[in-house]
Parts: structure tokens; C-alpha cells; sequence
């Protein structure tokens, strides 16, 4: 299958495993909210998950120890990615099902279940392709379900272009333990293909398809855990 350049930049995983360990994402307060999360909605019930734009699922899977996990689906664009995939998530016991293909395509041909999670892809969607998920979303989230969503969003009032420019500012000044040529290619990659919304964007879609937004966990401006249920 051929990979879109905006999944390429993501073969580079040990950039994107830099990014992860030294936080500059937000991975570890973000990681905190899903398990509390997880917590609160499931307790000991077992529950399926579908993870969409799951990359490598290695920040997600450590995050299921000690869940009852029912199932586990996984959808990606990259193949290297997939890869990686299996092997971080050889440690769950219940069935793992991984697929090469596009997360609305996933989503809209995959049975309900109980947890649908998105962490740091849809924003590679358009406002109105991102109204279209939260619709089929909410019909393919099971009773009694929770969609997490982790993601960058623009502060309310901030222009995608005053987001590129700060985002390219932070990259620059904060992201320090990476090479110039990894943060060239970072740069390069959110210049092309990030068009995160404000927050108040995805709540509107979200309850336009009868969801409902829990309260959020914002470790940082950009950087959230969006929680949504049947409202
Ligand atoms: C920043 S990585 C995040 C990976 C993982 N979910 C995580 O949080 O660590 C974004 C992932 O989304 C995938 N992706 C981007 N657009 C996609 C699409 N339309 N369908 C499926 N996967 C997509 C990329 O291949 C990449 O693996």
C-alpha cells in the first residue's frame, strides 16, 4: 500500500521516541488522564478497544496493565508502524487485530465498542472531515462507552496560522534534545499536514453527533485528553 507523506514522517519513529521520553508532547500527564479515565468508566469490566492512527501503541499499550482489555483493534497508515505495533503489544492476553489502512475507513467498517481512542491524529483530519468522525463515532461507540481523544487543539481565538508559527517557536526553543534535522522534519511535517481546532470546535461537533465532553485534562495549552460519552 502506498503511504501519504503525511504518515512518511512517522517512519522516523526514533524521532518521534525522543519526542516521547523527554515529554514535550505531554505523554506523561496525558497518560495519567487515560488510565484515570479507564478507571472511571470501566473499574475491573472488560472493555474492547479500537485505537485509530494507533502508530506504535508504545505509549498506549503500557497504559492497559491491569485493565481487563477484551480486545484490542488497531488501524495505521504505516506499515512500519504496524511493526512496531505488534511487538509492544505482544504483552495483552486478549486478541490484537492490526490494519493497514485509514482511520475513517476503520472506523466506519468496525463493529461498536467500547472504547474508541485517537491519540495525536485527528488532527491530520479537515474541520469538516473531523464533524464526519465524531458522527460515525458516536454510532460505533457501545453502550456504557468512552471516546478518548488525545490531541493538540488551538487555544480558542488562535489562527492556524498564529498556531503553525508559535508550535514552530516551541519546537525550536523547547524541543532541544533533538537534532537540527529532526526538528527540520517536524517542522516540515505540522507545516504540511496539522490543522488542529479549538477546543470549543470539537465539543460543538462532538455534541452535534450526541456526544458529550467530559471535563478535560489540559497538561498544557496545545497538548489535551479530550473525553467524550453518549450524551
Ligand atoms: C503522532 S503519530 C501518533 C501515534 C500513536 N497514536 C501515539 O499516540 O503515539 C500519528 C499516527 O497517525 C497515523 N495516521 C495519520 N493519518 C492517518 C489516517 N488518516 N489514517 C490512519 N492513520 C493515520 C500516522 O501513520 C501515525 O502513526
Amino acid at each position: 500500500m502506498n503511504e501519504p507523506a503525511a504518515v512518511r514522517f512517522f517512519h522516523v519513529w526514533d524521532t518521534y521516541a525522543k519526542v516521547v521520553a523527554a515529554n514535550y508532547m505531554f505523554h506523561q500527564e496525558i497518560g495519567q488522564a487515560i488510565k484515570a479515565g479507564l478507571r472511571d468508566r470501566f473499574g475491573a469490566r472488560p472493555f474492547s478497544i479500537l485505537d485509530l492512527g494507533c502508530g506504535d501503541a508504545a505509549t498506549f499499550a503500557p497504559l492497559l496493565d491491569g485493565f481487563a482489555v477484551k480486545s484490542y483493534r488497531g488501524a495505521d497508515l504505516s506499515e512500519a508502524a504496524l511493526t512496531l505495533a505488534r511487538q509492544n503489544l505482544s504483552g495483552l492476553s486478549c486478541p490484537v487485530v492490526l490494519t493497514q489502512t485509514d482511520l475513517m475507513s476503520e472506523l466506519e467498517a468496525a463493529e461498536p465498542h467500547d472504547l474508541i481512542y485517537v491519540s495525536f491524529a485527528l488532527h491530520h483530519l479537515t474541520t469538516v472531515q473531523k464533524a464526519g468522525f465524531f458522527r460515525v463515532a458516536s454510532q460505533k461507540l457501545a453502550p456504557g462507552g468512552l471516546l478518548l481523544l488525545a490531541d493538540v487543539v488551538r487555544e480558542e481565538g488562535e489562527s492556524l496560522p498564529d498556531y503553525l508559527d508559535a508550535y514552530s517557536n516551541y519546537l525550536r526553543e523547547a524541543m532541544v534534545a533533538l537534532e537540527d534535522a529532526e526538528r527540520d522534519a517536524i517542522r516540515e511535517h505540522i507545516l504540511s499536514f496539522d490543522l488542529p481546532e479549538p477546543c470549543s470546535v470539537l465539543r460543538a461537533q462532538a455534541e452535534s453527533a450526541g456526544l458529550h465532553m467530559l471535563d478535560a485534562a489540559a497538561p498544557h495549552k496545545w497538548h489535551r485528553l479530550l473525553p467524550f460519552v453518549k450524551a
